[in-house]
């Protein structure tokens, strides 16, 4: 098949190259032309485990092209996929400038019977958004063209999603029309191998499903991290509780790690439009406000234990930030809880030496020059005349470092463990004090019971 796909983000460029890894001849488009040219050339502008090499070969095997003509783009395909940003407005709902652009410009260009595919995380109701801007820039042309509007929503991890959208959990397929849900079963066909993966349901339900989804997941979440909270100051520890606890295979292991919060692309910014669209329709979700407010304190947590452990005597300190990416194996620092922690620790005078193994890029631009922040090459250097060690992202490479030349090289002898990646008996003695996230034996909370 034939397929356009608007947008080369994150989602879009996944999306395309899979489609075309399929066999399947995917157009991306998108207004950036430097992008673009990049992207003809091989230039991934993310990293994403295996992509680049997938871009490479299709693009090589002539099934994946890049462009920013947009007519041409509608023209070349009746599947038109929108896979364009939806970044939180000034009130955290889901902006849908650029979705409703892609769907004028489908209008103004569309020449024959088309599936306009909601591949974005979009409010629901968008939809028929897009079916009304469609429908009236074909009025505006006086041309009458059939087209439907199915809802497609991604369930891609960063750094797992190439994984993700090759052999995807489900794919959710929003149509009222059976000839659009054919065509659809038809395209995924090869994604659905083995069982039946496809959920075809209405519109709406679609994209209520994705809101859902993530919302349920950042629930998970902020509950272990309010747990965690607990724990400290009752004397437990929340990695007992979440052994304890995922044995039940109604809870499950997945997604209960107590740490700093949780940041990226999506999840904060798909719980806060999904609690503003219940608020527009009368309806308070205050358990996604709490979700919400959880998050927001949780990113804050490990510079309490910090500030503690120094008394609030932080002026001229340097930490040792193991970690920027909001979690591992991405580049990306959107919404990062390493981002609230060094802008406080900043805010007391502290200085930062970090290292991340992908998001180095990402901390120049987000952060620029400043004097109290050294980036340096390697974890091992990031140490280098630090008092202390902050463990912000679990990086594989960060999980069995050298205790004994970290007591060495740390001039306070402390390590702060933002992910609970380090057991605690084995970094005290190595003759390191040892604070991690809901872990009370270590973090001794002055109001334990
Ligand atoms: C998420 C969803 O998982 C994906 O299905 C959706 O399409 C997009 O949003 P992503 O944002 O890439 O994917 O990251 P994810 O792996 O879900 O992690 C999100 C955040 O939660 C990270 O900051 C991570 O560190 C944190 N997290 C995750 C925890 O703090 N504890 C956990 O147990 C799991």
């Amino acid at each position: 098949m034939n397929i356009t796909i608007f947008g080369t983000g994150y989602v879009g460029l996944v999306t395309g190259t899979c489609l075309a890894e399929m066999g399947n001849h995917v157009l991306c488009v998108d207004i950036d032309e430097a992008k673009v040219a990049g992207l003809k050339s091989g230039v991934i502008p993310i990293y994403e485990p295996g992509l680049e090499s997938m871009v490479k070969s299709n693009t090589a095997a002539g099934r994946l092209d890049f462009t920013t003509d947009a007519s041409r783009a509608v023209a070349f395909a009746d599947i038109q996929f929108i896979a364009v940003g939806t970044p939180p407005d000034e009130d955290g709902s889901a902006d849908l400038r650029h979705v409703l652009k892609v769907a004028e410009t489908i209008g103004q260009h569309m020449e024959r019977t088309t599936i306009v595919v909601d591949k974005s995380t979009v409010p629901v109701g968008t939809a028929d958004r897009v079916r009304l801007t469609i429908s009236e820039q074909l009025t505006q042309r006086g041309v009458s063209l059939e087209f439907d509007v199915v809802s497609n929503p991604e369930f891609l991890k960063e750094g797992d999603a190439v994984k993700d959208c090759m052999r995807p959990d489900r794919i959710i397929i929003g149509s009222e029309n059976q000839r659009s849900i054919e065509r659809m079963r038809t395209l995924y066909a090869p994604f659905n191998r083995n069982h039946d993966r496809l959920v075809v349901m209405d519109t709406r339900s679609a994209e209520l499903t994705k809101y859902a989804a993530n919302a349920m997941l950042a629930t998970k979440i902020s509950f272990m991290n309010e747990i965690a909270n607990i724990a400290e100051r009752v004397g437990a520890d929340i990695e007992m509780v979440r052994h304890g606890i995922g044995s039940d295979p109604r809870i499950g292991y997945s997604f209960i790690y107590a740490g700093v919060g949780y940041g990226g692309s999506c999840f904060p910014k798909d719980v806060q439009a999904l609690e503003r669209t219940s608020r527009q329709i009368g309806y308070e979700a205050k358990l996604l406000s709490a979700v919400e407010e959880v998050n927001r304190a949780q990113k804050q947590r490990l510079f309490q234990h910090i500030s503690r452990h120094y008394q609030g005597r932080l002026q001229g300190k340097t930490f040792a930030i193991w970690g920027l990416a909001f979690k591992p194996n991405t580049d990306d620092m959107r919404e990062a809880p390493s981002r609230a922690l060094l802008a406080s620790l900043w805010s007391v005078g502290a200085k930062v030496r970090a290292f991340d193994p992908e998001a180095m890029d990402e901390a120049r631009q987000a952060f620029g020059e400043r004097p109290d922040l050294q980036l340096c090459d390697s974890s091992d250097e990031a140490v280098l005349g630090a008092d202390a060690l902050i463990v912000i992202t679990e990086w594989k490479q960060f999980r069995s470092p050298d205790f004994g030349r970290l007591a060495a090289h740390l001039s306070d002898k402390v390590v702060f463990d933002g992910r609970n990646v380090f057991e605690p008996d084995v970094v005290e003695e190595a003759g390191l004090a040892y604070y991690g996230i809901g872990r009370g034996r270590s973090v001794k909370i002055e109001s334990a019971v």
